[in-house]
């Protein structure tokens, strides 16, 4: 339990999309101090411009692999948060470069975490824990049904965590995030969300395209509603838990596309073509624990929170 006014805190992969939004809400909580460490493979020094101007934040470009960095960086800190990781698709794609930046990666920083002492550490796990959802809503009880590389990525991290719980007193909080939207989402790439694939599409003149019916359902959760949930978790007494991070309301593709078309006020026609393979077709938190343990609500609902994707801001009326 670390208070956030007046306290140090390291964010590691705090120039992405997640961590910056936390680094935000750190200086408007008045932390006293904190160090970004990222290696920028995918986060953006300008997504730190906001709260650089605090002059409370100091930007470490380096590595998770870098263990002495890691040690260095969170010596003296009240807390951290962990987000660095490599993406659903690259981990796909590059599974032994997954098995070291997520596993080895946070085997490093649990490890450090313990060594110094740290009072709490945040680690951002992800629903794919779960895999499809075999009951709706998924409790934090649901089996680990994950099929891919990254859901066995943040298995790991969650289940280090919970030796290192047991085995050294660690205090901390694994949080299962949803499908996270928001300003800053990443743009570039391959490795971009449906959200951004269908606004490039609608922004170019083109049909979206929707794979299968659309019927595929998830819970999109605004960043801003996850970055205050780290804080949450930060500040809670809660420790050797994962909670999910949601809004607790299921949209389907078909739902999103639709409402993208809306907000843009385009008059194109989603394309429906046959079904890529996805790991997970079917997902809806239980956001009863998060509520119960760390006050946490979702308060942006999606239809709201889809007008801010900031890139889009000029097709949006
Ligand atoms: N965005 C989502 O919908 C979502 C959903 C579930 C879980 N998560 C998890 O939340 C965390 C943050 O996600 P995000 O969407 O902000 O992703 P992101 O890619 O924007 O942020 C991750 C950051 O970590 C950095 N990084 C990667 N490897 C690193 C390394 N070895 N050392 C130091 N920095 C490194 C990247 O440069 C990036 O800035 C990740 O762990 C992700 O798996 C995200």
């Amino acid at each position: 339990m670390t208070q956030i006014e007046g306290s140090k805190f390291l964010v590691i992969g705090g120039a992405g999309f997640i961590g910056s939004h936390i680094v935000d809400q750190l200086i408007d909580g008045d932390a006293a101090q904190i160090t970004v460490l990222d290696n920028f493979v995918r986060g953006k020094r300008s997504n730190l411009d906001p709260a650089l101007a605090s002059g409370r934040v100091e930007v470490v470009e380096g590595s998770i692999l870098d263990q002495e960095l890691v040690r260095r960086l969170m010596d003296g800190c009240d807390g951290a948060f962990h987000l660095a990781a490599l993406w659903l698709y690259e981990c796909v794609h590059e599974p032994r470069k997954a098995l070291e930046h997520n596993v080895v990666g946070t085997y490093n920083v649990v490890e450090t975490a313990q060594e110094l002492g740290l009072p709490k550490l945040v680690y951002s796990s992800s629903a794919s824990v779960y895999g499809n959802a075999r009951t709706v809503p998924m409790t934090e009880e649901h089996p680990f049904d994950n099929r891919s590389m990254y859901g066995a990525t943040k298995i790991a991290g969650e289940q280090f965590l919970r030796a290192f719980h047991d085995q050294h007193g660690l205090e901390y909080v694994a949080l299962r995030y949803m499908n996270v939207y928001g300003p800053r989402m990443d743009d570039k790439g391959v490795y971009v969300s449906v959200i951004v694939k269908v606004l490039d599409r609608i922004a170019r003149g083109e049909r979206p395209t929707i794979h299968g019916d659309g019927t595929q359902a998830f819970d999109f959760v605004h960043v801003s509603d996850v970055a205050r949930c780290n804080l949450l978790a930060m500040a809670a007494p809660a420790s050797d838990a994962a909670y999910n991070v949601g809004t607790g309301v299921q949209t389907s593709i078909r739902e999103l596309v639709d409402e993208l078309l809306e907000i843009t006020g385009s008059e194109l026609e989603p394309e429906y073509l046959p079904g890529a393979h996805m790991f997970v077709t079917n997902r809806l938190g239980s956001t009863e624990a998060a509520e119960r343990d760390l006050g946490f609500h979702a308060q942006i609902p999606w239809r709201q929170g889809l007008r801010t994707v900031a890139r889009h801001e000029a097709l949006l009326r």
